[in-house]
């Protein structure tokens, strides 16, 4: 099991690269099903989500060549398969978004059903909801689902779940209807801009999808899509902990390839709580002060504050002056982080979707256990800004999203090392 090695209290500073959005990457990998024709991604990161959905889709007949670093060409070679691996399902929820596609250009799909995580349940009632609405006939067990569509026909869907939109909800019936007969309208439609993305990727593979970034998507299906070449946006989340870690550190970094305009409601947040913020030379620059004005937090969909935020800037309201407020829209149980937190010296007091956190002085390093992807990066900045050494576990998960977070870090001047 490998883990990190923190040694804490450094200030950062110096220059940081954002990867490509993982979360944009993977439905249009997935998408990439819907052509028998090349397509060129570049901006990928190199992250273990990715390498997941890879391996799907060679499971699907797709071939994928890494020509570069970053840049990865697929082409599908054999499309007669149509089952989702169920091991990648359970190592990867991302994976339903396959089935979307699968049905749209092979006319069936089946997959096991993503079991819950440690973030929640994760239903995909809506998915299948939209893409019945399309005419697909879904069966479903306790634990798989299996659809079959002759062909689909465009109609009227609605993406709404209690909490908002969904994200891999809309990728799913997105990706289907640019394919299908006639009109669909997606009604609720998530606005992240991994969702605009996949929707711009649709559209230079010859789909007309209009109000992209809207919550109303309108889109005209084609009988076919051609092969196209794109660039992965970078990853607003990736961002945002970089811009804490400065901050946390009491540092001085800029994090460049950042699209400020997708972190609006992250870069209101740590105004208010003190942080300064510019915006520079294509990227964003944060200076970190002594202590940090409290604040609160409610996170739902975009563009309200992203629950993938939630842990990292609860690592920063742990040394802030007075009690700051998290509620949990999204997934009411993503705390998992709380726990570790408190072991490190963190106040903090939880009551279901709502925690209250008062800062303290400092926080001490101690032996800390991740439990899911952004849990794990709250943990990180933790460390780096607590007295003496952290030990993040598990650390497998902040792989899952987070492209050599440790040697960037050190390009920052951290004391950070993966060990055995
Ligand atoms: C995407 O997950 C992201 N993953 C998540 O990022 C992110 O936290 C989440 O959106 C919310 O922004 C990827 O894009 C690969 P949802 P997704 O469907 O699409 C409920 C990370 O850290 N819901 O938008 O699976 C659901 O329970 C990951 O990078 C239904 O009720 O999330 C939740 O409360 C973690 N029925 C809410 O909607 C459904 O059919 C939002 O979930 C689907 C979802």
């Amino acid at each position: 099991m490998v883990r990190l090695k923190i040694q804490g209290g450094i200030s950062l500073h110096g220059e940081v690269e954002i990867s490509g959005a993982k979360n944009a990457a993977l439905p249009i990998m997935a998408a990439c099903l819907l052509t028998r024709e090349r397509v060129q991604l570049h901006g990928v990161p190199r992250t273990t989500d990715v390498d997941m959905m890879v391996q799907v889709l060679q499971h699907l007949g797709m071939e994928t060549n890494w020509v570069e670093a970053h840049t990865l060409v697929l082409r599908v070679v054999d499309d007669r398969g149509h089952t989702v691996p169920a091991d990648c399902i359970e190592a990867m929820r991302a994976s339903v978004c396959a089935l979307g596609p699968l049905l749209a250009r092979r006319g069936a799909g089946h997959l096991s059903k993503p079991g819950g995580c440690r973030i929640g349940a994760r239903p995909i009632d809506a998915h299948l909801k939209g893409l019945r609405a399309l005419g697909a006939k879904i069966v479903e067990t306790d634990t798989t689902v299996t659809g079959s569509a002759r062909e689909l026909i465009g109609s009227e869907v609605d993406m709404s779940v209690p909490s908002g939109s969904t994200v891999l909800g809309t990728a799913n019936v997105l990706s289907a209807a640019v394919l299908a007969r006639g009109r669909t309208t997606i009604e609720h439609a998530a606005r992240e801009p991994e969702i605009c993305e996949l929707a711009g990727f649709l559209n230079s593979m010859g789909a007309f999808i209009h109000g992209i970034g809207t919550g109303r998507l309108v889109i005209d299906g084609v009988r076919e899509l051609h092969g196209t070449s794109f660039d992965i946006i970078p990853d607003r989340i990736e961002t945002g902990t970089y811009l804490v870690a400065g901050a946390i550190t009491g540092g001085d970094v800029l994090v460049r390839d950042a699209h400020p305009e997708h972190l609006g409601a992250v870069l209101q947040v740590l105004t208010s709580m003190g942080v300064e913020l510019t915006e520079e030379a294509g990227g964003v620059r944060v200076r970190g002060n002594e202590r940090f004005r409290r604040t609160d937090i409610v996170t739902e969909s975009y563009p309200g504050f992203p629950t993938d935020m939630q842990a990292q800037v609860m690592a920063l309201m742990c040394l802030a002056q007075g009690t700051s407020t998290v509620t949990e829209r999204i997934f009411p149980e993503r705390f998992k982080h709380v726990a570790e937190l408190r072991r490190m010296g963190a106040r903090i007091q939880s009551d279901g979707a709502r925690v209250e956190i008062t800062g303290v002085e400092d926080l001490a390093g101690v032996e800390v256990t991740a439990s899911d992807l952004r849990a794990s990066a709250a943990l990180v900045l933790a460390g780096l800004a607590a007295r003496g050494t952290t030990m993040v576990n598990e650390v497998e998960y902040i792989h899952r999203g987070y492209e050599r977070i440790a040697e960037k870090l050190r390009g920052l001047g951290a004391a950070i090392t993966e060990v055995a």
